[in-house]
């Protein structure tokens, strides 16, 4: 053991306090996980001490869950089909303010705490920016001090690990569970029946009024996990609960009894597969049965826990909504909305008016995705099958707001087809989104762009319909993880010269803008940004064997590998480069490294070809000795919340690159800004929001807008007109087609440039394209000054302070929830543990 350091502390208070660590971590390690000095491993250490952090974190957890009942005040619920959190313990010992004190605490053992830290695996129970957005607005609500509870499921298995194999995404499952997760909380008293299959028959109450029974049902039982989740610099810590699926007892007995022993397990396990897995798909509805009744498993067990929790201290559910919000993240868990009704009216046999007004003056929908086919639409036969009462629940609200519609908009058939909550083609359909506006009292986009989008086109009608309940949040970050966690370096620096109030206040960060010009700043900034390259260089080095300079301009694009995301242009660029320096070996070039890191979907084709082609172009390119360092390609493996962290710290250069008119928002973006990137990007999502905080000037902005992407689809594009026209667009196409980058298969990328030539080119890579490659040539030039550059990037990050999603929890409380920030007091004077009783 090594005490030195506790021998030389001054403070008896700090002692006692390192004591109390290490007395708590050792005690985990030997009774709760029953290791000593001879079994422990690496993970066993990892464990106990965030065993040792939980406690910190659960004395006050039951304080503030006490002050929620105590004081009754306005909760809400955010529901959410994807939780992408990543890691825990880093975050929470910094939320809770204890990271120094347990580094010291650890290093007196003789452990590293940053490497204890690397062997935790992320939970990654989400596919990309809108499981991220939840898990960032947790540690805001909590931040903020907003009595919240974010809903979800515990899949066994999260998103894919990927592998990659001879250049092609290869999935492995994620079986994050299988070391224990040291944060959750099972909770075997919260077991809630969820009914699947069966009838619906009807009857008359004693009344004459008519009960509906949802009779002869499969059921499964969802059981709670609570992760604690704390904010930073507050003693609030609020609750994740995270749903599971178990098989009913009666289940269990009806087949055991059986006698086939062996055939009963497997139904039993059956039964439990809805809570299994993460549908692996971004911005692409699966359609898949299993889907769907994770859909409901997440709504019945969440409206079940609402309205318990609710009728705990009150009777009443009229007064429901000035108790309750709940936020449904996309369409995902809108079956919340019949299921509210179905309780309100068939088990607390409320009269309709009044249900519905009590529910949908409780929810609230934020939409994600105006990609058409990203619109959720569940079969009617799903329902009719799997949730007979619902379906009947849907028709009667389909059927009520049809006939208002009728009454604002007399004989507009057209606008009766577009806004029935039925989509009546050869097979009918539920329409999610549909149902997710009429149930609710708001709908917002995530980003002003986005919104403007969904009232004029998307849900133009509604919006004529409802014009008040359309509003903006636009997405935020939060800057404890995505700042103070991942760039320690960065971090500092910023304190050092305007103090630490923008770990709470984002906005703080204007004040850097008075240090742009200060020519030691600029030098101690790129001295930062130089060693977090170094360390993504020598990640790279060891997991692609590529050896990459420093020097070179770090250009990234990390995200979901889509279509509408434009990797591929991304590629067409490489190749270009590649094409300039092979035609002019002696030439000047700004070197660059290319980084790429993102999934596909497992069944999405052309994406996955994608992933291929990228890693083609880098062997080309990265073994070709007349290149040299001047041009590096390479696809990170695996793209995670902790890979994430690794990468925005070290880059130069953001590509945020989608077609105008098609990303929501993106998140990423700002990550990237606020680690001192500059951003090469359309006028798109929330980099138009990020134009205008940071300054024309310290962005390179290309393309066609979103009007003008509309105005030439609806002209008529024909992309061989743009690929006629630019020889060197035809080159870099033509190379991809004719097998340059796949010798062994010359057809192998084919498909790729068959989207583009013969399919239409749906997202306009080569309208884009000149434009783009001006844009980086623009790049290029302002990378030769690295001063310029520098004080460009701190102008990045000082124009940041609006998107902490601090400032969008803000909005979303004060805007939709009406719901009042909370203080909690620390009462630890009354724990049982310490021997008193609370009176
Ligand atoms: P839940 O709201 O039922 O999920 O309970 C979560 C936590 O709230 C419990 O662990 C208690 O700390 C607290 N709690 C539950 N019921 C009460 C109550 O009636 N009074 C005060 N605190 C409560």
């Amino acid at each position: 053991m090594h005490d030195d350091a506790l021998l030389n502390s001054p403070d008896p208070a700090e002692l006692d306090a390192l004591m109390l660590i290490i007395k708590s971590f050792l005690e985990h390690l030997e009774y709760t996980l029953g290791k000593d000095k001879y079994s422990a491993t690496r993970h066993d250490i990892f464990n106990a001490l965030s065993y040792a952090v939980r406690d910190r974190m659960v004395e006050r957890w039951l304080d503030t869950q006490q002050a929620y009942y105590n004081e009754d005040p306005k909760r809400v619920y955010y529901v959410s089909m994807e939780f992408l959190m990543g890691r825990t313990l880093e975050n929470s010992l910094v939320n809770l303010g204890l990271l120094e004190q347990f580094r010291e605490a650890m290093n007196s053992l003789g452990y590293d705490l940053d490497q204890l830290f690397d062997q935790e695996q992320d939970a990654g129970l989400g596919n990309g920016g809108l499981g991220r957005l939840a898990a960032c607005f947790l540690d805001s609500m909590a931040t903020k001090g907003i009595p919240g509870y974010g809903y979800g499921i515990r899949y066994e298995y999260g998103i894919f690990r990927q592998n990659i194999v001879d250049g092609s995404q290869v999935e492995i499952p994620d079986n994050w569970l299988r070391y224990r997760n040291p944060w959750e909380l099972d909770r075997q008293e919260h077991l809630h029946p969820v009914k699947f299959y069966g009838r619906v028959v009807e009857r008359k109450d004693a009344g004459g009024k008519p009960v509906f029974d949802w009779v002869d049902t499969e059921d499964v039982m969802a059981m709670a996990y609570d992760t604690p989740t704390p904010g930073y610099g507050t003693n609030t810590v609020n609750t994740m609960r995270l749903w599971t699926a178990k098989s009913t007892r009666e289940f269990d007995l009806a087949f055991f009894n059986e006698g086939n022993y062996i055939r009963a397990v497997e139904k039993k396990m059956v039964t439990e597969n809805i809570s299994k897995v993460l549908y692996p798909a971004d911005n692409v509805p699966e359609g898949k049965e299993l889907r769907f009744k994770q859909e409901y498993f997440l709504a019945c067990a969440t409206v079940y826990d609402v309205i318990y929790r609710f009728r705990k201290t009150h009777d009443d559910l009229r007064l429901l909504p000035t108790k309750v919000a709940i936020q449904l993240n996309d369409t995902h868990p809108a079956l919340c909305i019949p299921e509210m009704m179905r309780l309100l009216l068939d088990h607390y046999r409320l009269d309709w008016d009044t249900a519905w007004e009590i529910t949908t003056k409780t929810f609230a929908y934020t939409n994600h995705t105006i990609l058409p086919e990203a619109l959720e639409k569940w079969p009617v036969w799903f329902f009719e099958h799997i949730l007979p009462r619902h379906i009947q629940i849907i028709y009667e609200i389909n059927d009520r707001f049809l006939a208002e519609v009728r009454k604002r908009f007399p004989g507009d058939t057209g606008k009766l087809q577009r806004m029935s909550l039925i989509e009546e083609h050869w097979e009918r359909k539920v329409r999610m989104a549909n149902l997710a506006i009429v149930g609710s009292h708001s709908v917002n986009g995530v980003a002003a762009l986005h919104t403007e989008i969904l009232k004029e086109s998307v849900f133009r009608d509604f919006y004529e319909m409802f014009p008040g309940r359309f509003n903006n949040k636009t997405n935020g970050i939060t800057q404890r993880r995505w700042l103070k966690c991942a760039n320690p370096g960065q971090a500092a620096l910023i304190t050092d010269v305007i103090g630490d109030g923008w770990v709470k206040e984002l906005y703080e960060l204007t004040r850097l803008g008075d240090h742009a010009a200060d020519p030691a700043f600029v030098a101690q900034w790129r001295q930062v940004k130089r060693e977090n390259k170094e360390r993504l260089a020598r990640y790279i080095l060891d997991h692609n064997c590529v050896q990459v300079n420093v020097d070179s301009l770090f250009d990234c694009q990390v995200k979901r590998i889509h279509e509408y995301k434009r990797q591929l242009l991304n590629v067409l660029h490489v190749i270009t480069l590649y094409n300039r320096i092979k035609a002019n070996p002696a030439g000047d070039f700004v070197p660059r490294t290319v980084i790429f890191s993102g999934k596909a979907a497992p069944a999405y084709f052309i994406a996955k070809l994608v992933i291929r082609l990228i890693n083609a172009v880098g062997d080309v390119v990265n073994n070709d000795p007349e290149i040299g360092d001047r041009l590096k390609v390479v696809f990170l493996a695996n793209y995670s919340v902790s890979l994430a962290e690794r990468i925005f710290p070290a880059a130069d250069l953001s590509e945020q690159i989608s077609t105008a008119g098609t990303e929501a928002s993106g998140t990423g973006n700002m990550k990237f800004a606020l680690n001192g990137a500059l951003t090469i990007g359309t006028l798109d999502g929330a980099n138009i929001e990020i134009m205008e905080e940071v300054g024309r000037d310290n962005i390179f902005i290309f393309g066609m807008n979103a009007a003008e992407v509309e105005e030439l689809r609806r002209k008529g594009y024909n992309p061989r007109d743009w690929y006629g026209r630019n020889a060197e667009l035809k080159k870099v196409l033509d190379m991809i087609a004719e097998g340059r980058f796949s010798p062994d298969n010359h057809d192998l990328f084919r498909p790729i440039v068959d989207t583009l030539l013969n399919q239409g080119d749906y997202y306009m890579l080569l309208a884009d394209y000149a434009s783009y490659i001006a844009a980086q040539e623009e790049v290029a030039r302002l990378y030769l000054d690295q001063d310029e550059w520098a004080r460009k990037a701190i102008l990045n990050c000082a124009g940041m302070g609006k998107f902490s999603s601090d400032r969008t929890i803000a909005e979303y409380a004060r805007e939709i929830w009406e719901v009042e920030p909370m203080e909690i007091r620390p009462v630890l004077e009354f724990r049982q543990h310490d021997g008193v009783t609370e009176s």
